[in-house]
């Protein structure tokens, strides 16, 4: 596990940025698994940018999402088909049925797309990584989960009580294990205690984002307020 030390949340999404163009740039048909959430917005701003200025081109890339709401009209605008569109899709040159939502058959699908080359991931503030909530297991595969209340408590703002998503498809610890490379990126002092524990502690179930520990190329890029207990 490599860990990027930055300032602040500008930095850390240049920073994710620059890999994920760096990335695309070497292989041009790169396999990617992205995240949603406030961490990634950042560095999706910047991908865009370097589309529109730079000409960096999406078009053969193969998108997956991490995760996604069960039970929520994919146009709803909290679903994270939209959000993806509204942050990255719609500002780029995505290929024609490229985008891959995660559905019952997503191992087959990702298996025959070759794996992912590079997943990005935020963490959770109880320490999830896509939706492998506390309790997750190591060999977990893509699979429908309950949401622990703690993310649902985080949710509520954002959905009136009837539509408020309980349970989500999310790609499974094994599935993230076997991407070739894994980038976590963490902002902010809410992130502080968990990140630390993830980091530290012995590779735990409690701790889900813990078992990037154990992946051989992972790179955590956490801004300083991240990083406070370390300080
Ligand atoms: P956030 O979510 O980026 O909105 O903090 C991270 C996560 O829950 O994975």
């Amino acid at each position: 596990m490599q860990l990027l030390t930055v300032r602040d949340y500008l930095e850390m999404s240049l920073g994710a940025a620059n890999i994920v163009s760096n990335a695309v740039t070497a292989r041009p048909n790169l396999t990617i698994c992205l995240p949603t959430g406030r961490t990634p917005k950042g560095m999706y701003r910047e991908l865009v940018r370097r589309r529109r200025v730079e000409g960096l081109s999406f078009f053969d890339v193969i998108f997956f999402n991490l995760d996604e709401y069960v039970g929520l009209a994919p146009e709803h605008t909290q679903s994270f088909r939209s959000y993806l569109r509204r942050e990255l899709f719609d500002h780029i040159n995505v290929g024609p049925a490229n985008i891959y939502p995660p559905d019952e058959n997503y191992e087959d699908t990702i298996r025959n797309k070759g794996g992912v080359d590079l997943l990005i991931s935020g963490i959770g503030a109880n320490g999830h990584i896509a939706f492998n909530e506390p309790g997750s297991i190591l060999e977990s595969r893509t699979r429908i989960v309950d949401l622990a209340q703690s993310t649902l408590d985080g949710m509520r703002a954002n959905f009136t009580p009837e539509e408020l998503p309980r349970q989500a498809i999310t790609i499974g610890l094994a599935t993230i294990m076997e991407a070739r490379r894994v980038l976590l990126l963490a902002s902010g002092k809410a992130k502080a205690q968990i990140l630390a524990r993830a980091l530290t502690e012995p590779i735990n179930s409690e701790v889900p984002a813990s078992v990037l520990q154990g992946h051989p190329d992972t790179t955590v890029i956490a801004d300083e307020a991240a990083l406070e207990v370390f300080h």
